[in-house]
């Protein structure tokens, strides 16, 4: 089973990417393969409005690792109460249909502040639904950020737990939707 987990910011030193480095770590352990997609990979010509018509070989390049996946995890910060605009310009260069039909979704959503990425996650689901994915039911949602990394690791046993748990549950999610399309 191949598993992207999405870093859904571009920011230098953001949290999420150290968080997406555990979150891989917990599917690898379930002996799935992983890749990184980050935000911080986008090309800023992807900006350009020709990269609707036309998108930069980098970017071509992140949106076919994007769609190698069995399963898509993001993680999103939460910034101003939402996602960041950067993985919304991401998802508009992903083919549709297919960049999210049928294609199974996890979420886990990360704030500085008491709200735990809840609203960041809520509005991502939102678009992820609207394209038809498959919504994995059972989120996770970490606030207060910056007291849970200790030298660029998580540092709470608890947290790790449930990422863990989520990477189970997500697992044999992907697993039932893949059977079900191919007729078993
Ligand atoms: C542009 C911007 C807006 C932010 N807005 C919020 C916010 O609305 N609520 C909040 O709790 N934290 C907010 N934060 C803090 C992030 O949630 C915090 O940095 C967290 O660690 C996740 O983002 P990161 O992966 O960039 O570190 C904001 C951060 C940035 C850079």
């Amino acid at each position: 089973m191949h598993i992207v987990v999405v870093c859904g910011t571009n920011r230098d030193g953001a949290l999420s990417r150290l968080l997406t480095q555990e979150v891989a770590e917990s599917y690898r352990r379930l002996d799935c393969t992983v890749d990184l997609v980050d935000m911080a990979e986008l090309p800023p010509e992807t900006l350009s409005g020709s990269a609707y018509q036309e998108q930069p070989k980098a970017t071509a390049a992140l949106v076919e690792r994007f769609l190698k996946s069995d399963g898509a995890v993001f993680v999103i910060p939460e910034y101003n109460g939402s996602f960041p605009g950067v993985l919304k310009l991401f998802v508009d260069m992903l083919p549709y249909p297919e960049g999210f039909d049928n294609r199974p979704c996890a979420f886990i959503g990360l704030s500085a502040g008491q709200f735990q990425g809840l609203r960041a996650v809520e509005q991502f689901q939102g678009v992820a639904g609207y394209r038809n994915a498959h919504l994995f039911p059972r989120r996770l949602f970490i606030g207060d950020s910056y007291s849970k990394f200790v030298d660029g690791k998580l540092a709470d046993d608890e947290l790790t737990d449930r990422l863990l748990k989520q990477a189970e549950g997500f697992a044999n999610f992907v697993r039932q939707i893949g059977e079900k399309a191919n007729g078993c």
